[in-house]
């Protein structure tokens, strides 16, 4: 798997923000060129890496999963490319990893769809692609060669099966209950496989009404916006399904404004996902019900796959990261260790 290492990584002196100029855009790409010294520098293996973008505390978190993994005293120089929520960019990243033939590409695919042209690109390059996070749709399996990221579907169907067993426990079981859903961003394997997931179980109760299913693009400020038109709406709302925290934040300040308590003692029970400290901390003081964890620390998992290409090992097609579901009664033994 390991082919010529590049000569731009030996020729380096110090750290550097290096910027490449791609077709005039201005786009920036840093790298990580440390303190020289060709020989040990040639032994580097580079890591391309188009994250997304930087809209929630989560992919903040996954982020510096990559950058604490790739580093020069782990073997590597990594390039990253923050894409700001946009394909084209992403795609733009991609490109110039190709250019600057890189070991390996790794990217956190935005939405599922178009991404075929570039990685075939990719493949004639002969630059072995991971798929981090999301999940990419392409009619030809062998653009990449492997995918690290959640059970997306599972999280949505947990969220279902735990708000069943939590009617039951209320002995709500058999009432009419008024479900929001709040979705991440169009189109991402997040938002559609906690939606596939948690419908797979709606569907199972026919007493589980879905009032409004809104996309809130897994922000706070969009979150808080799409919650005030649907109380305007709907003063009957028994659950919230928000699709990540950042969404949940929001949907809370609104619930507050208008005088509607959530979670444990509260209104409106809350559902929601990540588990980042700040949502922790308020599934400790009761505010949100139950928070489905999505695990951002994936750099350490992708770097395996890496080590077992450069050892020629067969790899899995998927491998999925491990994720718990956070309650009042089980919180407590976990939210010390929470770093993001
Ligand atoms: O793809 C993972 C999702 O993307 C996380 O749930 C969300 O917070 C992020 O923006």
């Amino acid at each position: 798997m390991r082919r010529m290492k590049k000569r731009y990584i030996s020729a380096t002196a110090v750290s550097v923000l290096f910027l490449f100029l791609l077709g005039g855009c201005g786009k920036q790409f840093v790298v990580d060129e440390g303190d020289g010294g060709s020989t040990e520098d040639e032994q580097l293996i580079v890591v391309g890496v188009s994250q997304l973008g930087s809209e929630s505390v989560w992919r903040t978190a996954n982020t510096a999963s990559i950058q604490e993994t790739f580093t020069r005293e782990n073997g590597y120089l990594l390039i990253f490319d923050n894409a700001r929520q946009k394909q084209e960019n992403q795609i733009k990243a991609i490109r110039s990893f190709i250019s600057q033939q890189v070991d390996y590409i790794v990217f956190s695919p935005i939405a599922e769809s178009g991404w075929d042209v570039v990685l075939e690109e990719a493949k004639e390059a002969g630059i072995p692609v991971i798929l981090m996070d999301r999940e990419a749709e392409i009619a030809d399996e062998s653009l990449y060669v492997t995918r690290v990221g959640s059970d997306f579907r599972a999280e949505g169907e947990n969220a279902g099966l735990w708000l069943a067993e939590h009617l039951e426990q209320q002995g709500r079981a058999d009432e009419e209950i008024n479900i929001v859903v709040l979705t991440g961003t169009e189109g991402a394997t997040s938002t559609i496989g906690r939606t596939e997931g948690f419908e797979e179980i709606a569907r199972q109760h026919s007493n589980w009404n879905i009032l409004e299913q809104t996309g809130a693009d897994y922000t706070t400020s969009k979150a808080k916006e799409e919650m005030r038109s649907i109380l305007e709406e709907h003063d009957d709302i028994d659950v919230l399904v928000s699709q990540n925290d950042d969404m949940t934040f929001g949907a809370l300040d609104v619930f507050k404004e208008a005088g509607i308590t959530t979670g444990v003692d509260g209104d409106v029970t809350v559902i929601s996902f990540d588990a980042v400290r700040t949502a922790l901390e308020l599934v400790r003081s009761g505010e949100i019900n139950v928070d489905i964890e999505c695990n951002p620390e994936q750099g350490p998992y992708i770097e395996n796959v890496i080590r077992m290409l450069e050892n020629g090992e067969n790899i899995d097609k998927n491998y999925y990261v491990p994720e718990k579901i956070f309650t009042q009664e089980n919180v407590g033994m976990y939210i010390n260790d929470r770093s993001y």
